[in-house]
């Protein structure tokens, strides 16, 4: 949620944090602004919607030529999505400029006590405060840092903050608590971005930073230290994504290259899991054997998609371990009062790593003396930092709002934590072990033969694009799909989308069924005890009128009958559908809504990162 960059160096700043916001813009296109030390002074240009307007104005307006800039794309969460509520947020004299990412909670109490000081505030927002208070110290201790370590500890909540000062004109000084924040070291410059992708076209040198920490960016370098002013260790870390794995690559939008880049992502997920005896060997997890078969219960904390993942995941770890599983919303976990203990093992699955719900839910689960186990695609990020261990997916950047490969990877580390936990445990026997790494290390080519059959989807999709609503229904692993199918279409196609267990119909949704309303049906292979079933479901849903459309393996010929659609997927294990059956779902998704003209990579109201609760 809002994305920020900042430079020091020698190149155009201006350039170099434009085309950082443009990587960045996923998180939120509210508004965008930059600001320009330059000429002794601070320059700066904010236009409420996306980037693209506040490139206009720049193409109109330009900003003079400076070496330090920052920037901000915005997801509003105070104060509506105007120019004046656009980020940088300057002070009075316009010598501060501040840019923010999180929400400061005692913002209105700092407000009130500016303006009994004779402070004029000009936006809705609760970052101004910020470069008010900023100013204000600074014009005691004329020190950036320590105006941001003073400010930061008067600070409640979570927060990324990023100031430069038109008196230190070759600094930007940077400070988080709970919120993401990345820096960049390069030769004669540095950045800092709330992610990578920013500037991995400079640099692949990183730093992350802890929590309550203050980066001061210089030409030369970079200086942490704690809020309370004690200098940090700096870890540096090499980013292994390369700049073209953030770039379009020909298509049309980053969630078609995305759904493409699946089989391999899948393929990378597994990579070097498997030693030379074929056991599986995750040695990052950092939790040891002996840990992990006291284990007495697993929660998978997640929201959204990666909950469906976590969904998937309890199918397959209670039975394959024979453990417990459950699985929460991140989002509710704490509020409930959970019961975890040290036997407990929370698995907190997260794309990002920054999901504000899956973090506190992670803080919580350690405060009860449970082990965290991340399972997270953002290496350096807050959620495995904090986890004690992680399982990286491999599926490089994913930009586009609507999570695809991030989902399939999740799947994939979901299957090999719970794998591996039947391994230590001795619930599953090596050569079954073994039997299901064979099936999952066949899925990148399944994956690939789906997309290579979808054009009939796109062509149904592009044929349903004037329909108010779509139904999925699944039973077992396919209802999680279900979910996921229809969460995928209400975000991109702003329809009225709804999955359900198909076995729930009868107890009430089979109501909503009337004269061809497309249901999608999710089946599970005819040698599960559940197909039959839920061919006898799509009976009763098309006597009552639906149009279905329904996803069924090679060879199943027994839904032939009832399919008004019919796609088709490869033969699998059941436990590994939801690896192929849900990409039919995202295809459909993503066509339908380009069908109705909607902005695929950047749905409306939503952000890819969500760092608020
Ligand atoms: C939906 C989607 C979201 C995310 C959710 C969790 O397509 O992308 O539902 O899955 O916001 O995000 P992460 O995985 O980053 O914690």
């Amino acid at each position: 949620m809002c994305g920020i960059v900042g430079y020091v160096g020698s190149q155009s700043a201006l350039e170099v944090v434009m085309s950082g916001l443009k990587r960045l813009e996923y998180r939120g296109y509210d508004s965008a602004g930059v600001a320009v030390l330059a000429d002794g002074g601070l320059a700066t240009a904010k236009r409420a919607g996306k980037l693209v307007n506040l490139e206009k104005t720049l193409g109109r307006r330009p900003l003079p030529t400076g070496n330090t800039a920052i920037g901000h794309t915005r997801w509003a969460t105070h104060g509506g999505p105007t120019d004046a509520n656009a980020h940088p947020h300057l002070d009075n004299a316009g010598r501060v400029a501040v840019v923010h990412n999180g929400i400061i909670e005692n913002f209105a109490a700092l407000r009130a006590e500016l303006a009994d000081r004779g402070h004029h505030l000009a936006s809705e927002t609760d970052t101004e405060v910020v470069a008010h208070l900023l100013a204000e110290e600074f014009s005691s201790c004329a020190d950036l840092a320590e105006a941001m370590r003073l400010v930061c500890r008067r600070l409640e909540g979570a927060f990324t903050l990023v100031a430069v000062h038109a008196d230190e004109p070759d600094l930007v000084v940077g400070a988080r608590r709970s919120s993401p924040l990345v820096v960049g070291v390069g030769e004669g410059e540095s950045f800092l971005a709330s992610d990578v992708a920013a500037f991995i076209a400079h640099t692949r040198a990183a730093i992350e930073l802890g929590q309550d920490q203050v980066v001061e960016l210089r030409r030369d370098g970079v200086t942490v230290t704690g809020f309370d002013g004690m200098p940090a260790e700096v870890r540096t870390y090499h980013v292994d994504w390369d700049a073209s794995a953030a770039e379009k690559g020909g298509y049309d939008y980053f969630m078609l290259k995305e759904i493409a880049e699946q089989p391999k992502a899948v393929a990378d997920t597994l990579l070097g899991r498997i030693d030379a005896t074929g056991s599986l060997s995750l040695d990052e997890v950092r939790i040891t054997d002996s840990e992990l078969s006291e284990v007495d219960k697993v929660v998978i904390v997640a929201c959204g998609t990666a909950f469906h993942a976590g969904m998937i995941a309890k199918y397959a770890i209670e039975h394959w371990t024979r453990i417990p599983c459950e699985v929460e919303l991140a989002s509710e976990f704490r509020y409930r009062d959970p019961i975890l203990g040290e036997r407990s093992l929370v698995i907190a699955i997260s794309q990002s790593g920054e999901t504000m719900d899956t973090l506190m839910a992670v803080r919580h689960a350690r405060g009860q003396g449970s082990k965290v186990l991340a399972i997270c695609n953002t290496n350096g990020s807050t959620i495995p930092r904090e986890s004690d261990g992680v399982l990286y997916t491999h599926a490089g950047p994913e930009v586009a709002v609507a999570s695809t490969k991030a989902f399939l990877t999740q799947l994939v580390a979901c299957y090999l934590v719970a794998l591996y936990l039947g391994q230590v445990r001795g619930t599953k026997r090596a050569d079954e072990v073994q039997e299901v790494i064979r099936d999952l290390s066949r899925m990148p080519h399944e994956v690939d033969r789906v997309l290579e059959t979808m054009e009939p989807v796109r062509e149904l999709a592009r044929s349903l694009a004037y329909q108010d609503t779509v139904l999925f229904l699944g039973r077992h692993v396919g209802y999680p799909v279900a979910l996921e199918g229809a969460l995928k279409l209400k975000e991109l196609a702003y329809m009225h989308a709804e999955g359900f267990a198909a076995g729930e119909l009868k107890h009430g949704p089979i109501a909503l069924i009337e004269d061809g309303l497309p249901v999608v049906v999710i089946v599970p292979s005819p040698r599960s005890p559940l197909h039959d079933k839920v061919v006898s479901n799509i009976q009763e849903i098309r006597a009552r009128g639906a149009c279905t459309i329904v996803i069924a393996e090679e060879g199943d010929e027994a839904v032939v009958p009832y399919a008004d659609r019919l796609v088709r997927v490869p033969a699998t294990p059941t436990l590994l559908q939801p690896l192929v059956a849900t990409v039919p779902l995202q295809v459909f998704a993503c066509e339908l809504a380009t069908a109705r003209g909607n902005e695929v990579d950047q749905p409306r109201n939503l952000a890819k990162s969500v760092t608020v609760e």
